[in-house]
C-alpha cells in the first residue's frame, strides 16, 4: 500500500501541472491560486485516490481530474463562506482570507471560477468514458448544488440567531459537508467500477465521516474559546449558530462523534468483505478526527 504523503504528492503534482497549463488571466489565476495552495488538507481528493488505490493503484491516474474538480468545489466553498454576508472570517488556516487578502469582489470571482472549472475538468478529462463522465457530473451537481451543499450552506445562516432542533442540524451538515465526501467516495468507487453493493458502503461511510467531521469541527471551535477566550469573537457562537455542542453539550458530542467514527469503521470492514479488497487505507481519515 502507497503512503498517505505518496498520494499527496501525486495529488499535488498533478494540480501543478494543470494550473501551469491552464489559460486563465493570471488576475483571476492569482486568488484562485492562493486560495487552492493556501495549506487545505485535500481530505476530499485524497479520499478519492485512496478508494481508487485500495481497488486497483493503476486507477489512480484516472481519478486526478476528479480528485482537482473536488478540491476546486470545496475552495470555492471556503472562500465564499467567509465571505462578509456569510460567516465573515478573516483568517482561513491562519492566512487572510480571500477577500480580506484581494477584495470582496475578486474573492466572489475567484469562487465562481473555481466552481464552474471544476466541471470543465471532468468534462475534458480523456481518461474517462464519456457514460462515466456523464455520472460523475451529475454525482457533483446533486452533491454541491441546490440539493446538497448550495442548500444546506443557506439553512446554515438563515439560521443564525435561532435554535434548530437536533434532527435539523443534522440535515443541515449532511448537506453541507457530508454530501461532498459522501460524493468523494462514490467517485472512487465509479472510477474503480466496483459493485452497487459496495459503491452503496461507500456512501455510509461517507455519511458518518462527513457526519463526525462536522461535529469535530464545531467541537474545536469550542475547545479553542475555552483555551482562548479572544477566539470567541470570530466563533460559530459569537455567530449565534446552533451547533453540536451547543445543542447537545460537549460530553455528548464527543459520544455522537465516536458513535460516527464506529459506525464509520464498520463501513470499512464491510467494504473488505464485500469486495474482498483492502480498504483500510480509509482509516487514517477517521483517526485524524478522533478526540479523546
Ligand atoms: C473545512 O473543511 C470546512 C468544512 C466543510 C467543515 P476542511 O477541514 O477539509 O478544510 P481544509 O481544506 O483542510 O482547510
Ligand atoms: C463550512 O462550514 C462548510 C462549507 C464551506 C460548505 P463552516 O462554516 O462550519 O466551516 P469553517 O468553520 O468556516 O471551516
Ligand atoms: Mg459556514
Ligand atoms: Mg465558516
Amino acid at each position: 500500500m502507497m503512503r498517505a504523503s505518496d498520494l499527496r504528492r501525486i495529488f499535488e503534482e498533478a494540480l501543478r501541472q494543470y494550473l501551469l497549463a491552464v489559460q486563465t488571466p493570471l488576475e483571476l489565476l492569482k486568488p484562485m491560486v492562493y486560495s487552492l495552495n493556501s495549506g487545505g488538507k485535500r481530505l476530499r481528493p485524497l479520499m478519492l485516490l485512496t478508494i481508487l488505490e485500495a481497488i486497483d493503484p493503476r486507477l489512480i491516474d484516472k481519478g486526478l481530474a476528479t480528485a482537482i474538480a473536488l478540491e476546486f468545489i470545496h475552495t470555492y466553498s471556503l472562500i465564499h463562506d467567509d465571505l462578509p454576508a456569510m460567516d465573515n472570517d478573516d483568517l482561513r488556516r491562519g492566512q487572510p482570507t480571500s477577500h480580506v487578502k484581494f477584495n470582496e469582489a475578486t474573492a466572489i470571482l475567484a469562487g465562481d471560477a473555481l466552481l464552474t472549472d471544476a466541471f470543465g475538468l471532468i468534462a475534458q478529462d480523456r481518461q474517462l468514458d464519456p457514460a462515466l463522465k456523464t455520472q460523475l457530473i451529475a454525482d457533483l451537481v446533486y452533491a454541491a448544488g441546490s440539493t446538497g451543499m448550495v442548500a444546506g450552506q443557506l439553512d446554515d445562516v438563515s439560521h443564525q440567531d435561532q435554535s434548530v432542533s437536533i434532527d435539523h442540524l443534522k440535515q443541515t451538515h449532511l448537506m453541507k459537508t457530508g454530501y461532498l465526501f459522501i460524493f468523494a467516495v462514490k467517485a472512487g468507487g465509479r472510477i474503480g467500477k466496483i459493485n452497487e453493493k459496495a459503491i452503496d458502503l461507500l456512501s455510509q461511510f461517507g455519511h458518518h465521516f462527513g457526519t463526525a467531521y462536522q461535529i469535530h469541527n464545531d467541537l474545536k471551535d469550542i475547545l479553542a474559546i475555552e483555551s482562548d477566550p479572544d477566539s470567541l469573537l470570530k466563533s460559530d457562537e459569537a455567530n449565534h449558530k446552533s451547533t453540536y455542542p451547543s445543542l447537545l453539550g460537549v460530553q455528548e458530542s464527543k459520544d455522537q462523534l465516536k458513535h460516527e467514527l464506529h459506525l464509520a469503521a464498520s463501513c470499512i470492514q464491510a467494504l473488505n468483505h464485500q469486495t474482498g479488497l483492502n480498504f483500510s487505507g480509509l482509516e487514517q481519515f477517521l483517526g485524524a478526527i478522533s478526540i479523546e
